[in-house]
């Protein structure tokens, strides 16, 4: 199905109005020291400037300030796992980077953090946000992740079997089904025994193509996305435990005029996936 023009307007919100999570204000506190009116104006400068960037719900809508990872029952553990000595961390589709930010945050030292996008305009812009052009030390991988070969890219081959941590929020409902099936063959690339893929990402109760900008993307429910990982698994050899919860976005932080351009199945699902073998 070819993909099919969409008014991205309807992804823009003027007024972040309530947005502003407990999460968002820890991480701007501890990580960039900004806090009350000056956090509130130095948000509405860097989000219109992202926006010139990258026409994405998570820019428009205020979704970088979301908890996200932050508000998942197994937030300790993957806290925990990334602050073991030289566990490795890696964002993939990291936009802005505010979950590698999350975690720098919350301790994990940034030397062993990598951040990968196709576009490197949110990233720049990530440093302007957080204000950590200096301190932030993750290295910036420049890579299209459904078309590149991981073992003959530059940035990605020296990770193979090496992360510890696959963050990968709002990035493969990006995809069809056939690139999400190539994008989480490549996240087995980078994993070994132990890693855990941490993400969240839109739904629909009814699993289906759906028609946006850039292509037709293939949305999930919890069942179409335990059938994917079956096949990930088959074709790859390995094994992994799969957490997959399906959630309202509205107990995710996002407001009714959020969603209101979506269908009335809309839903999100959240998802840990460690690997067992
Ligand atoms: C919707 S944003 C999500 C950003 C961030 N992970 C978050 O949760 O806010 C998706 C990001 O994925 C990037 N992206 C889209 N397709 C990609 C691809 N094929 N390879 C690498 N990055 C991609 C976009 O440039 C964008 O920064």
């Amino acid at each position: 199905m070819p993909a099919i023009a969409l008014d991205s307007s309807s992804w823009y919100q003027d007024d972040i109005g309530p947005r502003m999570t407990a999460t968002a204000e820890f991480v701007f506190l501890s990580w960039s020291g900004l806090a009350g009116e000056e956090l509130v104006s130095h948000l509405y400068r860097v989000r219109d400037q992202a926006w010139s960037v990258s026409k994405y719900p998570c820019v428009g809508l205020w979704m970088f300030l979301l908890d996200g990872i932050a508000a998942f029952p197994q937030f300790p553990t993957v806290l925990e796992i990334a602050k073991r000595p030289q566990a490795k961390t890696i964002d993939l589709g990291c936009g802005l980077g505010q979950d590698l930010r999350l975690l720098a945050a919350h301790g994990v030292p940034t030397e062993n953090m990598w951040a990968l996008d196709m576009n490197d305009g949110l990233w720049k812009v990530g440093y302007d946000l957080f204000r950590d052009q200096t301190q932030m030390q993750a290295k910036f991988i420049h890579a299209d992740f459904l078309e590149v070969d991981p073992a003959l890219d530059q940035g990605l081959s020296p990770l193979r079997s090496k992360m510890d941590l696959i963050l990968a929020s709002q990035f493969t409902h990006l995809f069809d089904w056939a690139g999400q099936l190539s994008a989480s063959k490549n996240m087995v690339y980078l994993s070994k025994p132990g890693t855990m893929i941490v993400g969240f990402q839109q739904g629909r109760k009814t699993a289906r193509d759906i028609p946006r900008p850039w292509r037709t993307v293939f949305y999930h429910n919890k069942d179409s996305f335990l059938q994917l990982w079956d096949v990930v698994q088959q074709q790859t050899g390995t094994r992994w435990k799969l957490d997959i919860t399906e959630v309202q976005l509205k107990d995710t932080g996002m407001l009714d005029v959020d969603v209101a351009w979506m269908p009335d199945d809309h839903m999100g699902l959240n998802f840990i996936i460690t690997r067992e073998a």
